[in-house]
């Protein structure tokens, strides 16, 4: 079998850290083939699902039912977490036993109203997940803050969009991220800080850094280009927790890649349908909108605008996220023996995002019609074609695995299938930088 790499470019697949597949328990939104149709879509080869399903993912059984689920249906690879909160502490044996990639900590409250631990919960779960090696990912957000805020902004009658933002103002994060960072470094756990949204949160993550602590983050493309006008073009359809910014947080997000504070790109790809995004009281829309598609596109283009280098992008797409979950390097590169997951790119490719185009069960974002320029052409997952010319290849689902379960594979032999060697051979190295 034969196919056109001409002038593409191959990239590590993508690993979103961050996705919300919605099964079970809300499968109206998504579920796990769509989800995994649409990230194949956008060139990403593995992700990590979060547990605020119904039921939320907290003990072996629920975890082991989702196992079950993603294997039938996924097209990708695929990393399933597990919550920690105040009555969960003694789950952690048992789900690791069962598979995670990691645990999930709501500090905040966010879809799916998950309670959060109090502070005193929190050091107990870092002290019982620490000596399991496993990270936990945080939604950092202080809940004493933002209800407060939210309820004053009710009484005064507020429901638009804005209001939304003057609920948590980014303190609520900061003070989140502090806290979550000496609970760590206390305890040795190591912590990763989800969808940083603030130019403020980089001083607790960098100091914390700075001390020795094992914590990472991740920002999302929304935090990086979206803005307070958004809110007036897209209304609730840019609700999101922790909320879109003012501007001003745009160029320390973007300093924060570069300068490594800041470890990788995720997407929290959280689908909703319209009619639960375009509710008239901001209070009643769901938080989030799908992004595991559009984010290869969206920072590739920012490549093609000059901002940073190819390398660069994948090292926050594919590379670090690897190293990070111990993925490293069977995920996460391009080499002979690897798993040959891949993303060809056109990099040259201009064209529109379009919400209706979207693989993803939910098709409104605040993406649509944003003009971007790079398209992930095929995508092959662990040597196999997935997406061939921007078709699904037929056969595919259910290909996906569990993490967990491919590092238990052999390693690959040093060569690659008939498929991926064509690739290297098509591939036309001049039409590279
Ligand atoms: C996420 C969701 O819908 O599951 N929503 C969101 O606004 N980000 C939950 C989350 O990541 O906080
Ligand atoms: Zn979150
Ligand atoms: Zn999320």
């Amino acid at each position: 079998e034969t196919f056109d790499a001409t002038g593409l470019h191959i990239l590590p697949g993508a690993i979103d850290v961050h996705v919300h597949f919605r099964d079970p328990g809300y499968t109206h939104k998504e579920d796990f083939e769509s989800g995994t149709v649409s990230a194949a879509f956008g060139g990403v080869t593995t992700v990590f699902d979060m547990p605020n399903t119904i039921p939320t993912i907290a003990d072996a059984e629920s975890l082991k039912a989702k196992h079950v689920i993603a294997q039938s249906k996924a097209h990708v690879d695929y990393g399933l977490y597990a919550v920690i909160g105040d009555d969960t502490i003694d789950k952690v044996p048992e789900l690791v036993e069962a598979g995670i990639i990691g645990f999930k900590c709501y500090m905040g409250n966010t879809f799916g109203r998950i309670p959060s631990p109090s502070t005193g919960a929190m050091l107990e779960a870092f002290e019982v997940v620490a000596p399991t090696g496993k990270r936990i990912s945080l939604h950092a957000e202080t809940n004493s803050i933002m209800e407060r805020r939210q309820q004053r902004l009710t009484d005064a009658g507020r429901t638009d969009p804005l209001a939304h933002l003057a609920s948590r103002p980014a303190v609520v994060a900061v003070e989140a991220v502090a806290r979550a960072a000496i609970l760590a470094e206390w305890t040795g756990a190591r912590i990763h800080v989800l969808h940083i949204s603030s130019g403020a949160e980089l001083r607790p993550l960098a100091e914390a850094k700075a001390r020795g602590v094992d914590i990472t983050g991740e920002t999302c493309p929304h935090y990086l280009m979206l803005d307070e006008t958004d809110y007036l073009r897209c209304k609730g359809v840019v609700r999101v927790n922790p909320p879109v910014r003012e501007a001003t947080n745009h160029e320390p997000l973007w300093n924060g890649l570069l300068d490594g504070t800041i470890d990788m790109i995720a997407t929290d790809h959280a689908p909703h349908t319209p009619e639960e995004k375009t509710r008239a009281d901001i209070w009643a829309v769901d938080c989030g909108f799908p992004g595991v598609e559009s984010q290869m596109p969206l920072m590739l283009t920012e490549v093609a605008k000059g901002r940073y280098s190819v390398s660069d992008y994948v090292r926050w797409s594919a590379v670090n996220p690897a190293k990070v979950w111990g993925l490293y390097p069977r995920k996460g590169v391009i080499q002979a023996g690897s798993d040959a997951d891949f993303a060809f790119v056109d990099l040259g490719k201009t064209w529109t995002l379009k919400d209706e185009e979207l693989h993803s069960r939910s098709k409104i974002s605040p993406w649509d019609g944003r003009e971007v320029t790079g398209l992930p052409v095929h995508t092959m997952v662990r040597g196999r074609f997935v997406v061939k010319d921007r078709e699904l290849v037929a056969d595919t689902k259910g290909f996906g695995r569990s993490v967990h379960v491919i590092q238990e594979m052999p390693t690959p032999e040093p060569k690659h299938t008939d498929e991926t060697l064509a690739a290297v051979v098509a591939y036309r190295p001049e039409a590279a930088e």
